[in-house]
């Protein structure tokens, strides 16, 4: 009798549960209750939405949202931990909640309950009822440089990463001009950058520091490349292995943004997405053209420059201090603070060799987002602090 009990009520649950993945349809999106404005995120089910469509490791074939939820949880917007960065300044970057409001138009609050970037930030799978990309507008980047306009960024897909990859606003700017001795630039905040997300500035070619007197050749074929502009980052960072290889499937590429991996213990690149025939069929290192070891060699160059006071006190007024603190496997942090902590230097057009270095060195791809671009800016610099 019991058994019968438990076998029926099993029954009963599992049917519900089958009904619930299978049949269930979502209500119609409720036409803004009263207090809709208290609730965060009310983005509804699209009319006709079949749960079992996503929600269902069985018959999800269409979607695999199962698998991507694996490949998501390898990437640093799962696992980085900065989505802490959650008050109402960083939130729409660093988590989910921020930029739903953001992309919405409606005023970031402090995200009190945070998620990191996730499914729901670049989709609306509910709402729509598929995975478009929840963005896909050109994006402004914000001028880091005196006397420069804001620019546009469209590479069509990237748009959507450049929504969040993008620079931040510097204060005070540095002014490309202003090379008499006696014009003086004071830095008084160690985060004398336009923060982490300047690979779109980069792919773009735009945003860096150029010196007056240095010829600069322009930019790499990523910046203008027709597949690239239409897919941005996501042609590289998102490709998948072909389906006669092996490995690795799951691990680099697609929703891990990774094209470097672990292949159990060996050190390995998934370059799937350069080995179009339009762009790099044969290619078999990141490093291509030892690019990222002469950009790694210019930056350890010039770090090496702007900590030795020998050097940099040349230009040093006030404090003689070092530009850079920190080390190329801790990282560097900017040699100021406000008051009388502040870097002080002139011709205030050198401190350009401190934003370029940053932003480089911010960029993390090492040259390959715009070898041309990145090595001209890194010579450059290099060139100034080099000057008498
Ligand atoms: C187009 C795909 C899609 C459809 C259809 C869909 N969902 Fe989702 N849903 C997702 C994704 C992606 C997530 C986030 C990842 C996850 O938790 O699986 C999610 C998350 C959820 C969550 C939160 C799960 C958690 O762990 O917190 C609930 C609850 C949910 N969905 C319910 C539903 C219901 C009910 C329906 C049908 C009315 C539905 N979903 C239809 C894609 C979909
Ligand atoms: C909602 C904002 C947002 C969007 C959209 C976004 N990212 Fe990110 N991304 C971040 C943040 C924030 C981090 C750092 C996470 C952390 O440290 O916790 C990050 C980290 C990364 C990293 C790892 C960086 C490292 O230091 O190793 C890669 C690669 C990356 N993103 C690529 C992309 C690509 C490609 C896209 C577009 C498909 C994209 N991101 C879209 C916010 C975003
Ligand atoms: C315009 C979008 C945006 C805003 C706004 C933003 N961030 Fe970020 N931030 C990013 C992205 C993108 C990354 C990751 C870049 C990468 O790793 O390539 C990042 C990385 C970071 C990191 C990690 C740096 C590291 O070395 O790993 C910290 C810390 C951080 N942000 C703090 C903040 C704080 C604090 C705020 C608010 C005051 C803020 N961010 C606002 C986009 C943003
Ligand atoms: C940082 C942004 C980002 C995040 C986070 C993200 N996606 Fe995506 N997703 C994309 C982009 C960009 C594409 C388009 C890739 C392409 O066109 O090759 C995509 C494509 C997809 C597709 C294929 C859509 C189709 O029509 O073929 C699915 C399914 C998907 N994502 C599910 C998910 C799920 C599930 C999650 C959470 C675990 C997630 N995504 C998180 C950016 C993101
Ligand atoms: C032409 C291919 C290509 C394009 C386009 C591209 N990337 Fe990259 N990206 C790379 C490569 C290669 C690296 C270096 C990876 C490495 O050395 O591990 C890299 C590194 C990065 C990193 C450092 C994280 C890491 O894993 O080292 C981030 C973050 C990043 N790219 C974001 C972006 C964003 C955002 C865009 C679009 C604005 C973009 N990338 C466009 C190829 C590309």
């Amino acid at each position: 009798m019991k058994k019968i009990l438990l076998l029926g009520s099993t029954l009963l649950v599992a049917s519900l549960v089958v009904s619930a993945l299978q049949g269930c349809k979502g209500p119609e999106g409720p036409a803004g209750p009263p207090g809709e404005s208290t609730i965060l995120q009310l983005e509804g089910f699209a009319e006709g939405i079949v749960c079992g469509d996503c929600h269902n490791p069985d018959t999800d074939t269409t979607y695999y949202v199962w698998a991507r939820k694996y490949q998501w949880e390898q990437s640093k917007h799962f696992y980085g931990g900065d989505y802490e960065r959650a008050g109402s300044a960083c939130a729409e970057c660093h988590t989910t909640e921020g930029f739903i409001q953001k992309t919405a138009g409606k005023t970031v609050t402090a995200a009190v309950n945070p998620s990191p970037p996730g499914c729901f930030a670049c989709h609306s799978p509910h709402s729509r009822g598929d995975f478009s990309l929840r963005v896909s507008s050109p994006v402004t980047l914000l001028a880091g440089i005196a006397g420069e306009a804001d620019v546009t960024f469209d590479f069509g897909k990237g748009n959507l990463c450049a929504s969040c990859h993008r620079p931040r606003s510097i204060s005070p700017k540095p002014d490309p001009t202003k090379t008499a001795v006696t014009d003086t630039i004071t830095i008084s905040n160690n985060r004398w950058y336009q923060h982490y997300g300047v690979q779109s500035s980069i792919l773009n070619g735009t945003g860096g520091f150029k010196f007056t007197d240095y010829t600069y050749a322009g930019n790499s074929a990523h910046t203008t490349a027709p597949l690239i502009k239409s897919e941005g980052c996501i042609q590289c960072h998102m490709a998948n292995p072909p389906m006669t290889q092996s490995y690795p499937f799951g691990v680099a590429g697609g929703h891990t943004m990774n094209i470097r991996y672990d292949l159990h213990g060996t050190p390995s690149s998934l370059l799937e997405g350069c080995k179009n025939t339009a762009c790099h069929p044969t290619i078999t290192s990141v490093d291509y053209h030892s690019v990222q070891t002469i950009v790694t060699a210019y930056l350890d160059t010039l770090a090496t420059m702007m900590t030795d006071t020998s050097i940099v006190n040349k230009w040093n007024k006030g404090a003689k201090v070092p530009w850079l603190a920190g080390d190329a496997i801790s990282g560097y942090t900017i040699n100021a603070g406000s008051g009388s902590n502040a870097l002080k230097i002139a011709p205030a057009s050198r401190a350009g060799a401190l934003y370029n270095f940053m932003m480089v060195e911010h960029d993390l791809s090492h040259g390959v987002h715009n070898s041309v671009y990145v090595i001209d800016l890194l010579k450059s610099s290099l060139a100034e602090l080099r000057k008498p």
